[in-house]
């Protein structure tokens, strides 16, 4: 039987969620890779509990998590019978709707019928009653926003979520939401981005905009699915990522065009006594509005080197142009 570490609220830092009263760990585990079915379940339940032992209290899912979809719901909902429920109240797990799941019109996007479907589907294959927060995981071109605003807004309402989020949102769509949700009076309090040292497109605007109406930001992939770590600094391993052809956003082309900048990230990391990793999350935490970095781990080693960043999330004015020159000449 599993029984959690009892020094594991020593190390971790707690960051408030924009002006909510909920709290996220300065570094949550994402499980959108390696808690499919065609991994080990023994090595899921190893993260799993290596994240909480040391302080790691949110969870991240998706209905279509996997592969095949839906089985990293299935394979945590397992694990979390097994060892964490008894933990349940000192633990934050969130899931999403939007991308596609099931067949027909229904499985995907933002319609009330979609989501409200997919997060009941969710809570039966993790076996919960509810979930801390859901997110739509993307933005419906096609459906009102007042619609999927309401159907988010329903799911609080009826005790399956106590927080709502959005993801992929673009500053206009949070600012459009933001407002309908303070005249519903939902407790939307959290915006999911991607943000990395290569992908910065939310300091143009959506920072701003999230600062503006008091919520925070929970950045996902920001070790760039394992391009700022040291995975790829003497090639592309066989079990990487990248070397995975499921893997749309880390080709091997992409490692292969970027590793030049990422060994010169890697030189700078080095001076702050600190691995690439931990300097990449330092960077994103940062940011004022960055309530918790959505770290991935397809290993126990990689989620307890990455926490050392809580060590030094200071950067000298010198060290930030130093990256910022190293970053402006990439095309990354
Ligand atoms: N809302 C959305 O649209 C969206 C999209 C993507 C992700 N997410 C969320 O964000 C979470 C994190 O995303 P991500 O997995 O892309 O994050 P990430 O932290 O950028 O990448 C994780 C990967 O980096 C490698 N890695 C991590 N630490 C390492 C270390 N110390 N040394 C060497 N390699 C290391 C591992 O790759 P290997 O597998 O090669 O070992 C690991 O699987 C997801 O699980 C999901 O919850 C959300």
């Amino acid at each position: 039987m599993y029984v959690a570490s009892e020094k594991r609220y020593d190390k971790m830092t707690y960051r408030r969620v924009g002006n909510s009263g909920l709290k996220l760990p300065a570094v949550s585990l994402g499980l959108w890779h390696n808690f499919g079915d065609v991994d080990n379940i023994e090595n899921q339940r190893a993260i799993m509990r290596a994240a909480f032992d040391n302080g790691i209290t949110h969870f991240d899912l998706a209905n279509n998590y996997g592969p095949p979809a839906g089985s990293a719901e299935i394979n945590f909902g397992r694990i979390f019978k097994e060892d964490f429920m008894p933990y349940r109240d000192e633990i934050i797990i969130s899931s999403k709707a939007g991308y596609y799941m099931w067949p027909g019109p229904y499985g995907e996007w933002g319609s009330k019928k979609s989501i409200i479907a997919s997060c009941d589907q969710s809570l039966k294959r993790m076996g919960l009653d509810y979930v801390d927060i859901f997110y739509h995981h993307r933005p419906d071109p096609n459906t009102p926003i007042e619609e999927t605003a309401h159907a988010l807004d329903l799911l609080v309402r009826q005790g399956k979520a106590l927080y709502i989020g959005v993801s992929n949102y673009s500053p206009e769509q949070t600012a459009a939401i933001s407002k309908l949700f303070k005249e519903l009076r939902t407790p939307f309090i959290i915006h999911q981005p991607r943000y990395n040292m290569f992908d910065r497109a939310i300091e143009n605007g959506l920072t701003d905009v999230l600062e503006q109406e008091q919520l925070g930001a929970i950045p996902y992939s920001p070790l760039a699915q394992g391009l700022l770590t040291d995975r790829y600094l003497n090639g592309i391993p066989e079990d990487s990522r990248a070397h995975r052809s499921d893997s749309p956003f880390l080709s091997e082309d992409r490692v292969e065009t970027t590793i030049g900048i990422v060994r010169q990230l890697n030189e700078v990391a080095k001076k702050r006594n600190q691995s690439l990793a931990e300097m990449a999350l330092a960077w994103i935490l940062q940011q004022q509005v960055v309530a918790s970095v959505l770290i991935g781990a397809s290993r126990v080693s990689q989620l307890e080197s990455n926490l050392k960043a809580l060590d030094n999330l200071d950067f000298t004015p010198e060290e930030m142009d130093e990256i910022n020159r190293i970053l402006e000449s990439s095309n990354a």
